[in-house]
């Protein structure tokens, strides 16, 4: 009920706000520069001129905050080693609390240093330079900033319980990895990825709580503890001098607007930001980094930007007076897996949607930077507990508690993505491939850039780079495409293949208006040369589109829910 309640607010929030105001067309929106080589010196304030050059990122999730899905072994470990603790307890560890909270301080060590020590190494930066990506973002937990695991003791002498245990050891392996950054050229965005409470309910936040109310900004301490972590971390990755890796500073990831109030995860910016310029040294480039909190596209354009004072002069006493809004940069995050409708889609409205989200953010650039901080190869939510440890996948019907399957629906298909490349299909690893494609060429040319999720995984595959790319489903150099053109438009070929099998004629009924949508396809097909910007203008004629573009943000939205 709750979901399906959500989901209907999401769908109308989403379909009635400001969200449709980023759906017109941009028909005059030619390609952007070509990219830039990486070095150092190319800090996030230079990259935003005109955008004349792109991030082109890599996340290293799943080390310093861990994630069941990307390293099972790391938690199968800790279930072993709690059994073996204690036989007759009912162990369930599933996100990093509970793998805390059921080991206890010293196992939990122990096991997170030798996680962290073996996970990612120099030999991973030395790689990704060599890829060719010029930015690492770095996921961390507020948990780092806890000085005293046993007594509790977080900085500024804020006692916080939680189970989590730190010790100083995260900031040890970060720090770390800024020297690899440094050594090889790479920008770093740190990204706090987990508040106290949490910002979301995600195992990724460090705690899943898919049901009930999240705790950041409702239980005591901590808002209090959150402005107390962003403090330590302005005073200490800010003014470190132009050989700084650090261009990015990103306050909270995904915070979960719908279940905690945008009103108020506004203020919490606001206030962040404050305390960022109070920082914050003049001649300091470093960026404030919000994620949008699943708001719809367009929805940051006036807050926090100085050209609406209008806007920040209710919120601001202290520092209004001096920043850009190449200052503060949008992260929005694109999945396309966390729905049934999503996961039903066909390769063409896949494709159609990349193309459509990315002319919907490039409207947003004259606003602010905004990057797709997050985004995969993954066309299905088959890969083992990526919706959380025991939880199934939409895809083959086995995810409890989904909106389609328990009103009786079929299942999409059969699962195999989560098995070794050997079982995957030509069609689906040509799908996979088409599907990056999109999203690289789209993000390349429409948008401030674009970082994957993630460097490397265990055995998901689809939201692995580096099998990806060993297995040739990642363009290597990155814009090495098949599909694509350099510039970002689509190949003539590859549109008329997949507007052929666009709309199976079995799912006529599923698609009122299929016929129209059929010829809309054959347009796209026959138009010579058509260009992303191009195609926009034609969809943005017809409704249907929009309602695409709607289940996008209750596909988001849903994910929040869900995962
Ligand atoms: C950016 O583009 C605008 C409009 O085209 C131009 O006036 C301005 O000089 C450009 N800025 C830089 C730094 O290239
Ligand atoms: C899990 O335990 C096995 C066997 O002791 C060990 O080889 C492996 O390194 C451990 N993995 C992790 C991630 O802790
Ligand atoms: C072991 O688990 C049982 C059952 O959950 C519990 O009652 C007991 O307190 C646990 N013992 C220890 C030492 O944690
Ligand atoms: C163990 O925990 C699970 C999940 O919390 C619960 O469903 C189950 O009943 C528990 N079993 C016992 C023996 O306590
Ligand atoms: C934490 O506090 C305890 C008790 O005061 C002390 O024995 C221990 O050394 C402290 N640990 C660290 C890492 O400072
Ligand atoms: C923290 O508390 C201790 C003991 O109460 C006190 O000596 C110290 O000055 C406090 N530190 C800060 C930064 O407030
Ligand atoms: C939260 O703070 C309020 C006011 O200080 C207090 O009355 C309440 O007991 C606290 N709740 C918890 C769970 O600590
Ligand atoms: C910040 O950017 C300006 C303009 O590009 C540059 O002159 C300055 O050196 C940069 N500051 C640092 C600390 O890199
Ligand atoms: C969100 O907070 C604002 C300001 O405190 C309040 O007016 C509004 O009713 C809240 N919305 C919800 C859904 O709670
Ligand atoms: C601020 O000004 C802009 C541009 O004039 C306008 O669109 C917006 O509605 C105004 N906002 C407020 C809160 O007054
Ligand atoms: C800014 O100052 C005004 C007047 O002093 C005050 O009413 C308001 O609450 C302050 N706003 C913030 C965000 O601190
Ligand atoms: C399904 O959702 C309900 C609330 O809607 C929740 O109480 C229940 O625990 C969920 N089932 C599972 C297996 O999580």
């Amino acid at each position: 009920m709750l979901l399906n309640w959500c989901c209907f607010l999401a769908f109308l929030l989403s379909c009635l706000g400001k969200f449709t105001e980023g759906l017109n067309a941009l028909e005059n929106a030619g390609p952007l520069s070509p990219l830039k080589p990486n070095v150092l010196q190319d800090k996030f304030a230079s990259y935003y001129v005109n955008n004349t050059i792109s991030v082109k990122g890599i996340t290293i999730g799943g080390w310093l905050v861990t994630e069941p899905y990307i390293t099972p072994s790391l938690y199968r470990n800790a279930t072993l080693l709690a059994k073996q603790q204690n036989s007759s307890g009912n162990v369930s560890i599933i996100d990093e609390f509970t793998l805390c909270k059921t080991l206890g301080n010293d196992a939990s060590l122990t096991l997170l240093d030798n996680h962290f020590k073996t996970w990612i190494t120099e030999d991973d930066f030395e790689q990704i330079q060599a890829d060719g990506f010029n930015l690492v973002r770095i996921p961390i937990g507020y948990w780092a900033w806890k000085q005293n695991t046993s007594e509790s003791l977080y900085i500024d002498n804020i006692t916080y319980n939680d189970p989590y245990v730190s010790d100083g050891l995260q900031l040890k392996y970060l720090n770390q990895a800024l020297d690899w950054a440094q050594k090889y050229e790479l920008n770093v965005w740190i990204d706090l990825h987990g508040v106290p409470g949490s910002q979301n309910g995600f195992d990724n936040s460090g705690e899943r709580m898919l049901y009930g109310d999240l705790g950041w900004l409702r239980l005591n301490d901590t808002k209090k503890l959150t402005l107390a972590v962003w403090n330590k971390m302005f005073q200490t990755f800010l003014n470190r001098g132009d050989k700084s890796p650090v261009v990015g500073l990103e306050i909270v990831n995904e915070p979960l607007g719908g279940k905690i109030n945008v009103s108020d995860i506004t203020d919490i910016y606001y206030e962040a930001f404050d305390q960022f310029k109070e920082n914050q040294d003049l001649s300091d480039n470093t960026t404030f980094v919000i994620h949008d909190a699943f708001q719809g596209i367009g929805h940051w354009n006036l807050e926090l930007n100085p050209n609406y004072q209008n806007v920040t002069d209710y919120y601001f006493n202290l520092t209004r007076a001096n920043y850009s809004s190449q200052d503060i940069l949008v992260d929005h995050h694109h999945y396309e897996v966390f729905t049934d409708a999503q996961l039903a889609e066909t390769q063409f409205s896949r494709i159609e949607n990349i193309i459509n989200y990315g002319n919907s953010i490039y409207k947003e650039l004259s606003y602010h930077p905004a990057v797709i901080g997050e985004w995969s190869g993954a066309i299905t939510d088959c890969a083992t507990w990526l919706n959380g440890v025991g939880v199934g996948a939409r895809y083959d019907g086995s995810y409890y508690n989904t909106t389609l399957f328990t009103t009786g629906d079929k299942p999409i298909g059969k699962c195999t993505s989560q098995n070794p490349l050997s079982y995957w299909t030509q069609d689906y690893r040509n799908r996979v491939r088409q599907f990056i494609e999109a999203q690289l060429a789209t993000y390349s040319a429409k948008t401030t850039g674009w970082i994957f999720w993630n460097w490397k995984t265990e055995d998901a595959i689809e939201w692995d780079y580096l099998k990806l790319k060993e297995a040739g489903l990642f363009p290597s150099p990155f814009n090495n495409y098949e599909y694509f053109r350099t510039d970002g438009s689509i190949d003539e070929e590859f549109s008329s293949s997949l507007s052929t099998q666009a709309f199976p004629r079995t799912a006529t009924s599923a698609f009122s208006s299929a016929t129209s949508t059929s010829r809309k396809s054959k347009n796209f097909a026959s138009s010579n040369k058509l260009k992303a910007s191009q195609m926009l203008s034609i969809d943005s004629m017809s409704s249907i589109w929009k309602m695409g573009m709607c289940a996008f943000v209750v596909t988001i939205f849903s994910f929040c829910m869900l995962l």
